[in-house]
């Protein structure tokens, strides 16, 4: 029965795309769709203010902003391989979520914009990736308008995030005089030709062998005798290609092009489908889940509340992990015992969703919550009872005080801060020493407080006040059993617990965090909670 599914299974790549807002993500997104003929026309993907809404039409607090709070998964095909490409939501809508999201890739695709080089959203994405020590590979955006020096940028990347770099290819000019790219494993230089904006496929590329004399016409005899010089230099200094560290995730393939142009879409894609693997093992608590052999099982990753406003449903995101899903079977939710059919479920793509009767491992499915799944949930075929690994808990950049308008609605209050807290939204804190009723909301992105109060306004019908606390970064006492209140030289920051009474501890910034640690030497603290 395995080797039924081994075909699927084996031709899955299931990617996250990560980078900071405006460098290209959703453009790069789009042309790979264009590739794989999921869809038609450019500027499908995501909907902008002002044209017209996608699937993530859900929220009006989406409405009033234009942006899409939503993430999706888009599958398509291209050359025999069945593609995932897990979208990390950027902007306002930065949230944890985006984070849970990598923990679902198996590989990431990082898109720097070349005049800007690596940003802060990219650099918080990257230690996600560097954590679950997934391949990581670079695609260097927007070479036809101006860049920092190619190797400026690589050097970035190397020192910023620590990461060594190969680059597959290498860019010939910048802007203006951009010229191509040459590879620098079949020494072919593809001519740069701009495809209009909204256009289907590239044009047929001229490519130069980098002898040829045509090349040094086309390009000039400067341009030239920098490329020859710089192939030179990268050739004595720079990385080899080493599949085995590109595996590991400490050696990151390089690649430069132009999303809205469609230059050097598809060279990326061939190199990044024959570099990465399908599915691998997950870990479990009875040890790795082998994707093939094993039968099904997944775990949720996200869930999302209100896609349906008419009906409050929450839809909980599972990466599968092994096997075949089959919508006519039972499964097993291992956390409540429960055994179930998965109602409704269903592809989300950006456009629509589509009711799917099965999947495999490393698609990413959206199915009907009852209300009884929680974030890191592993569901599995009967009669199997392991547990995936937990999604660890990211740490939270913006606080806030949350307080009720109304004492009356106290219960209320509760019960909807405690749902939105179960679903992922917000992380709840409290102070330490005092058991008050004071509750303390941590986000990653500030929009999720704008999404707390809408939600707890228009679904629990309770009115709150935020009070923003002067706090950006929080750290996990890794000995739960520490005393905070033992802790030397602690004045400037926030002795807070979570609602498993974890010691924590809030920073107004990370000179405080280095003085708490040099006054206290046996204090170890973590950016993620593993849980
Ligand atoms: P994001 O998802 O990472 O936030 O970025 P997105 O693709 O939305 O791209 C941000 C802007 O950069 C868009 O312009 C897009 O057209 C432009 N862009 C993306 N790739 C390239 C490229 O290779 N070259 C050039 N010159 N521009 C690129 P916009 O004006 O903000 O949006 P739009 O009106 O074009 O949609």
């Amino acid at each position: 029965m395995a080797e039924e599914y081994q075909k699927e299974i084996e031709k899955r790549r299931t990617f996250a795309i990560i980078s900071h807002p405006d460098a290209g993500k959703t453009t790069l997104t789009e042309k790979f769709l264009l590739y794989g003929g999921a869809i038609n026309t450019a500027g499908s993907v995501k909907g902008k203010a002002n044209s017209k809404y996608a699937v993530s039409d859900w929220m009006g607090i989406e409405k009033e902003r234009g942006i899409s709070v939503t993430s999706s998964v888009l599958q398509f095909n291209y050359d025999g391989y069945c593609i995932n490409i897990l979208d990390t939501p950027g902007h306002q809508d930065f949230s944890e979520d985006t984070y849970r999201t990598l923990m679902a890739a198996d590989s990431a695709v990082m898109v720097i914009d070349a005049s800007k080089g690596v940003e802060a959203q990219t650099i918080k994405l990257f230690k996600v990736c560097v954590m679950r020590h997934i391949p990581i590979f670079t695609f260097i955006n927007k070479m036809d308008l101006e860049a920092k020096d190619s190797f400026e940028l690589l050097d970035d990347i190397e020192t910023v995030l620590g990461i060594r770099t190969c680059p597959i290819n290498w860019p010939i000019g910048a802007g203006k005089r951009f010229k191509g790219v040459y590879d620098r494993e079949t020494k072919q230089v593809s001519m740069f030709q701009a495809v209009s904006v909204g256009g289907s496929k590239s044009a047929a590329e001229t490519a130069y062998d980098i002898n040829d004399s045509r090349l040094q016409e086309e390009i000039g005899e400067e341009l030239y005798q920098q490329l020859l010089d710089e192939v030179e230099l990268l050739d004595g200094a720079s990385d080899a290609l080493d599949q085995e560290l590109v595996d590991k995730g400490e050696l990151s393939p390089v690649f430069f092009g132009s999303a809205l142009t469609t230059f050097g879409i598809e060279t990326f894609l061939e190199h990044f489908l024959k570099m990465t693997l399908s599915p691998l093992p997950r870990l479990s608590n009875e040890g790795l889940i082998d994707p093939i052999t094993a039968p099904f099982s997944g775990f949720i990753f996200k869930i999302q509340a209100n896609m349906n406003k008419a009906h409050h449903d929450r839809i909980a995101f599972m990466r599968i992990c092994s096997g075949k899903f089959d919508a006519n079977k039972d499964v097993c939710h291992v956390q409540s015992g429960r055994k179930m059919k998965l109602s409704q479920p269903q592809q989300i793509m950006a456009q629509d969703r589509k009711v799917i009767d099965e999947a495999y491992a490393g698609d990413v499915i959206g199915i009907f919550d009852p209300g009884i799944f929680s974030i890191g949930d592993t569901l599995c075929a009967p009669g199997k009872k392991f547990e995936y690994e937990g999604i660890p808990t990211f740490a939270p950049e913006h606080f806030c005080r949350l307080v009720s308008l109304d004492s009356m609605k106290r219960k209320q209050f509760i019960k909807g801060v405690t749902q939105l807290a179960q679903e992922g939204a917000i992380q709840i804190f409290k102070d330490y020493s005092l058991d008050l009723s004071e509750i303390i909301v941590g986000v990653v992105g500030v929009l999720q407080f704008d999404v707390l109060k809408y939600r707890l306004e228009s679904e629990y019908n309770c009115e709150v006040r935020l009070e923003p606390l002067p706090y950006n970064y929080i750290r996990w006492v890794k000995d739960p059993a520490t005393d905070l209140n033992k802790l030397k030289r602690v004045s400037d920051c926030k002795k807070v617990k979570d609602m498993k009474d974890n010691p924590l501890l809030l920073f107004a910034n990370e000179w405080s965090i280095r003085i708490v640690l040099e006054n206290n030497e046996s204090l170890e603290l973590e950016e993620f909670r593993k849980n």
